[in-house]
């Protein structure tokens, strides 16, 4: 396997200000897309949610086209092929101290981590996955909602809840016990009446490929609804699927001691997901 390259503002193997917030705060944004074929997949769905994030924490919007051109570098660099790039956009250097700096010259970092994941993953579409419940719960605060912050603790102790490689991810619930998110991943249950998924904003990521299933799951008949849920709600589902950008959507084999069969989850939407986020990677 490759090692991963870097440029941080825009300089290959730059280094962090040890004053950098990003470091210092969780001051800042980031974003995880699948590369395939040197193309970064669902790319103007990513520098949305960047915009927003940047938006929401009042940093200056981002270079998208910059941004582009040194993903574009990198992938050229790296042969063209498979991969994971990972975004990060910190409000730079400052003061000591929380106040945000003015002006503020974010930081950007632009890495690649080469290498394929295609063949696991469809084994994992048609055997489907384990996924646990997570003790660890998320606390609610919506102005930070649906956004990719750096401030991820919640999801790093949650992770540490197991071991077992077999489990793929851990569905978290809020301090009111509603269902959430899985730890990097969205869920969505199916039943008779079609798809539900939990709202994100009081707390939780606004996925991109949940996005992509709430867009295209409706003209294959499954209407989606947004709800509040316990995990009962799963546990009583007649099938589940986690979402992300990496993994696209995998069904759940179980959740703990509750098993699925993986085959309700239609190839239809498996598929049009795939699709559509590779029809996408060209888009800015
Ligand atoms: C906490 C969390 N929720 C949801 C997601 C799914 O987002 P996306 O579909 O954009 O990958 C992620 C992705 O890493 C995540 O970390």
């Amino acid at each position: 396997m490759r090692p991963p390259v870097s440029l941080v503002d825009g300089k290959p193997r730059g280094s962090l200000d040890v004053a950098d917030r990003g470091l210092l705060y969780g001051d800042g944004l980031f974003e995880t897309i699948r590369v395939e074929n040197g193309c970064p997949c669902l790319w103007a769905a990513h520098m949305a949610r960047l915009g927003l994030g940047a938006e929401r924490l009042g940093m200056p919007a981002p270079d998208v086209v910059l941004l582009r051109s040194e993903a574009d570098r990198l992938s050229a660099e790296a042969g063209d092929g498979d991969g994971v790039l990972r975004i990060t956009l910190t409000r730079g250097v400052g003061q000591r101290g929380y106040r945000p700096p003015s002006p503020c010259l974010p930081t950007r970092i632009v890495t690649l981590y080469p290498g394929s994941g295609r063949s696991d993953r469809r084994v994992s579409e048609r055997d489907g996955v384990r996924l646990t419940v997570c003790r660890m719960q998320l606390a609610e605060q919506p102005r930070l909602a649906g956004i990719k912050h750096l401030n991820r603790l919640e999801q790093v102790l949650a992770r540490a809840e197991w071991d077992d490689p077999e489990i793929v991810d851990g569905i978290m619930t809020d301090s009111s016990g509603r269902a959430v998110c899985g730890t990097m991943s969205n869920f969505f249950v199916l039943d008779d009446s079609g798809l539900r998924t939990p709202r994100v904003d009081r707390c939780g990521v606004a996925g991109t490929v949940r996005a992509l299933v709430m867009a295209r799951a409706p003209s294959l008949g499954l209407p989606v609804r947004e709800a509040d849920m316990g995990l009962e709600e799963l546990t009583q589902a007649r099938a589940l699927f986690i979402t992300n950008a990496l993994l696209g959507v995998l069904p759940a084999a179980a959740l703990d001691a509750r098993r699925y069969d993986p085959r309700e989850i239609p190839r239809e939407l498996i598929e049009a997901v795939r699709q559509a986020a590779l029809q996408s990677e060209s888009e800015t």
